[in-house]
């Protein structure tokens, strides 16, 4: 039997590529500008591993007749046609690994903005060491989780512990209960009460724009808005021009709606807004174990084995 071709388009240390390279012909792609080139390469694959930087569309997944099985190293979903991969028989998985990390950094992100920190330090770079004004503690605010999966969970966790009120809104049902932190039935009502909103959604059409600028109207002109989902869950040109009127008192965001952004983008130069590189599960320890779940993944849906966390299982 011939062993499957494998297009792997992240970079993976060598170690880690000779535990597919055992049981795979692998084929290895930067992840950069040659769509051309990409596109090619996936007609000759039985199986893709990828991030979320890598673009599937319905149109490349039809045409891809060999494609098997799309491991994507990568908790978002956005960047696949999961109809298209539902259609054709093509087994997608993710890596939700890295609820920790992205809740770490939602932490550090609702601290830095309350704290003033990004000013703090400015001001000592300016020679201001004395003119910082005072901030704004955690403990006793609001923190309205916009999702509640594994990762809204983690911030919940940790929300607590820094003596925060927590409550969450979710459309589904089957959601675990933590102690202490409250479901809010009513979105609306939940943008109205909160200090702090983190949003922890999945990019799809139902969530596209969710926070938009009836929403931002609904906020509290000292509260702040915390985006580590994906940037199109937010109508950036709202959120814009919220932060510019001094609407809401500020935002973080580790995602965009276009990555990197133009330089020309005004939310870079905005100092209510702190704007990350998307760094959410960034950490060593963390991108390692998304990577190798990714491989085992795509070992295993490749030899028809269900994917642990498939998204689309076809067996
Ligand atoms: C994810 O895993 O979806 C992170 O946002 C990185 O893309």
């Amino acid at each position: 039997m011939t062993a499957p071709a494998v297009l792997v388009v992240l970079p993976v240390p060598e170690a880690s590529l000779a535990r597919l390279r055992e049981q795979c012909d692998v084929t290895c792609l930067s992840p950069g500008n040659d769509r051309a080139g990409f596109e090619s390469a996936v007609m000759d694959a039985d199986g893709l591993l990828l991030t979320s930087n890598t673009r599937l569309d319905g149109e490349l997944l039809r045409r891809a007749r060999k494609l098997r099985a799309v491991s994507t190293v990568s908790v978002g979903l956005d960047h696949i046609d999961l109809e298209a991969a539902r259609e054709r028989g093509i087994a997608v998985t993710t890596t939700p690994v890295l609820s920790d990390a992205v809740a770490d950094l939602v932490l550090g992100l609702m601290i830095m903005l309350t704290r003033r920190l990004p000013e703090a330090a400015r001001a000592v770079t300016s020679g201001r060491w004395s003119e910082m004004g005072l901030a704004n503690d955690l403990g006793g605010k609001a923190l309205l989780l916009v999702g509640f999966g594994r990762i809204g969970q983690e911030v919940a966790r940790r929300s607590l512990a820094c003596k925060m009120r927590v409550s969450y809104w979710d459309r589904r049902d089957d959601l675990p209960r933590i102690d202490g932190v409250e479901r809010e039935l009513d979105f609306e009502e939940g943008l109205r009460e909160a200090d702090f909103i983190s949003l922890h959604v999945d990019l799809n059409s139902s969530t596209l724009h969710l926070i938009g600028s009836k929403e931002l109207e609904l906020m509290k002109p000292t509260a702040y808005l915390v985006n580590t989902a994906r940037g199109a869950v937010i109508d950036q040109g709202a959120l814009r021009q919220a932060l510019a009127e001094g609407q809401i008192a500020g935002a973080g965001l580790d995602v965009l709606d276009e990555e990197p952004p133009l330089p020309s983008e005004p939310l870079l130069r905005e100092p209510r807004a702190i704007v990350l590189p998307h760094v959410g599960s960034a950490t060593v320890e963390t991108r390692a174990a998304m990577l190798e779940l990714g491989i085992d993944n795509l070992l295993r849906c490749l030899r028809g084995d269900p994917g642990l966390h498939a998204v689309v299982d076809p067996r």
